[in-house]
C-alpha cells in the first residue's frame, strides 16, 4: 500500500522541517527571495503563521509547502503574498504544488481577503488566476522583474485599490 497523502495546515512545529526543505531546494539563494525580503529577512519560522499556510505529507514526510504573508499595499491592509511554493524536488509534477496552491487560495477568500499577489512565472500561476499587475502598480522591496509580480483577485475589481508599497501587515 502506498504512503498516505494528508494536505493540511501548517502549525509551528512544522517549521524545522519546512526550513530544511528551502533549504534543500532553493539553497542559500533563498535568503533573496521576495518573501523573505517582505518578512524583513526572517525565515518562516520565525515570523507569525498565516492561518493559509499549508503542507502536503506523504507518509510522515512533509514534501510540500507554501507560505502566505499577510501584507499591506501603500498601507491597505486584506492582502496576502505567496511564497515561497516549494516542492521536494523527487516529488515535482506530481500535482503537490497545484494541491496546495488552490487550497491556500480557498481558504484565504473564506478568510475574507480579497488579493493574492506573488513573484512567479505567469504559465504557472495563470491556472490559478493570477494575471501581471500593471508595471509599476505595486512596489517591492529590493529588485523584482515587474512582469513577475502577479495577482489573484479574491474579489472581483479588487486589483484597483491596491496601489504602494508591500509591507508584512505585522
Ligand atoms: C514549480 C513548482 C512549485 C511546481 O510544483 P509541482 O508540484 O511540481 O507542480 P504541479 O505538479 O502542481 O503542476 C505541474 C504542472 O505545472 C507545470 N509547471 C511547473 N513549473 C512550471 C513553470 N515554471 N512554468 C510553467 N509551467 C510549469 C508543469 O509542466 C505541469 O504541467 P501539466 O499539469 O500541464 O502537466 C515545483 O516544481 C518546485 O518547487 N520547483 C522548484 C522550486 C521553484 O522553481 N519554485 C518556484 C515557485 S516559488
Amino acid at each position: 500500500m502506498s504512503p498516505k497523502i494528508t494536505n493540511r495546515p501548517v502549525t509551528p512545529a512544522d517549521l524545522p522541517a519546512i526550513t530544511a526543505l528551502h533549504a534543500d531546494v532553493f539553497g542559500p539563494g533563498r535568503f533573496a527571495r521576495t518573501a523573505y525580503r517582505v518578512r524583513e529577512g526572517r525565515p518562516a519560522g520565525e515570523h507569525p503563521l498565516s492561518p493559509y499556510c499549508r503542507l502536503a505529507m506523504v507518509g510522515e514526510r512533509i514534501v510540500a509547502a507554501v507560505h502566505l504573508t499577510e501584507i499591506t499595499i501603500g498601507g491597505k491592509g486584506g492582502a496576502l503574498l505567496l511564497g515561497p511554493l516549494v516542492v521536494a524536488s523527487d516529488v515535482t509534477g506530481q500535482g503537490f504544488g497545484r494541491a496546495l496552491v488552490g487550497e491556500a487560495l480557498e481558504a484565504a477568500k473564506a478568510g475574507g481577503a480579497s488579493l493574492v499577489i506573488l513573484v512567479g512565472d505567469e504559465p504557472y500561476y495563470g491556472r490559478f488566476g493570477f494575471k501581471p499587475v500593471p508595471p509599476g502598480q505595486i512596489t517591492l522591496p529590493g529588485p523584482v522583474n515587474s512582469a513577475r509580480i502577479l495577482a489573484a483577485e479574491l474579489e472581483a475589481g479588487a486589483l484597483a485599490d491596491y496601489q504602494g508599497l508591500v509591507e508584512s501587515a505585522r
